[in-house]
């Protein structure tokens, strides 16, 4: 049985009529017959030259479905080829831990929204109904975001780095801008509201919504990282 390293198995992704090969526990599967593979794509989601063996654990089936397909070689065992831009103390440790290859930044991306969101929707709620708790817990809401935060831009650069390796794209650059803009207002507001407790400027409530669409646009961006858009 042929054995092929993770940088010939890349490939055979079905492009310029190459054909279409996918990795499962060491075997290396032909799948260029299967109309459900066929662009090298499976599902919108899956692609083709690469081990897939964590992956199929989320499908709607098991592994019974590779045996339609023959073997065609075995793979090389090592590092997979996209990680190899990393030491090799993470290459080992991402090996041992995929789940934090991707993960960690979904997981933490929530708290900032959620939080600076709301702060916003309290700022809202205090201009309408002129209640002094809803001003009160916009602030702690702020505190909360500008906690969470520096974990999401520092998860976000992490994952640019173990899955995009450093390349500067739009939507990357525009989400380091947009993350800069955020600490920025979220400095001025925290020291601008703990030195003003009674504070009524017209400014630090447009200022505090302002946070939900810069929140917003950073999110939307990660999404079209993360799903692109089908056109
Ligand atoms: C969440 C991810 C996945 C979804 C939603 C999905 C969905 C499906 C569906 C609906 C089918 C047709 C069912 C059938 O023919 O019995 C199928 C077939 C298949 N899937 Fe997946 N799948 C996923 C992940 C995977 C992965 C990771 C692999 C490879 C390791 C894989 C390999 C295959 C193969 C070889 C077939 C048979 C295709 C054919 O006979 O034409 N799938 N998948
Ligand atoms: C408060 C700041 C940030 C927020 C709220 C945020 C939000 C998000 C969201 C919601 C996603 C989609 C996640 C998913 O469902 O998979 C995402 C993805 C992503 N973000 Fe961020 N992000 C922030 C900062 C950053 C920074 C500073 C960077 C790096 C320069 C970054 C890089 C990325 C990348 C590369 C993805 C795609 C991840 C993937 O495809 O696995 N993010 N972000």
């Amino acid at each position: 049985m042929k054995e092929m390293t993770s940088e010939e198995l890349l490939s055979f992704n079905g492009k310029d009529g190459k054909p279409v090969y996918i990795s499962h526990q060491g075997k290396v599967y032909d799948v260029s017959r299967s109309p459900l593979w066929s662009k090298g794509l499976h599902m919108s989601r899956h692609p083709s030259g690469k081990d897939l063996t964590g992956e199929i654990s989320a499908a709607p089936h098991g592994t019974e479905v590779l045996e339609r397909y023959p073997q065609v070689g075995v793979l090389k065992k090592g590092s997979p080829e996209e990680l190899k831009h990393l030491p090799s103390v993470l290459q080992n440790l991402l090996q041992k831990f995929p789940m934090a290859r991707r993960h960690p930044h979904p997981m933490v991306v929530h708290f900032p929204l959620a939080f600076l969101m709301a702060s916003s929707l309290f700022v809202l709620l205090y201009l309408i109904f002129k209640n002094p708790s809803f001003e009160i817990t916009s602030f702690y809401l702020i505190l909360l975001g500008g906690i969470a935060s520096p974990f999401a831009m520092a998860t976000g650069l992490l994952t640019w780095w173990i899955n995009y390796r450093l390349k500067l794209t739009l939507f990357i650059k525009r989400k380091i801008q947009l993350s800069i803009l955020l600490l920025i207002l979220e400095i001025i507001l925290i020291i601008w509201r703990v030195s003003d407790p009674a504070i009524t400027n017209p400014l630090y409530f447009i200022l505090m919504m302002l946070l939900t669409p810069v929140v917003g646009l950073l999110g939307y961006y990660g999404g079209q990282m993360t799903f692109p858009a089908e056109k």
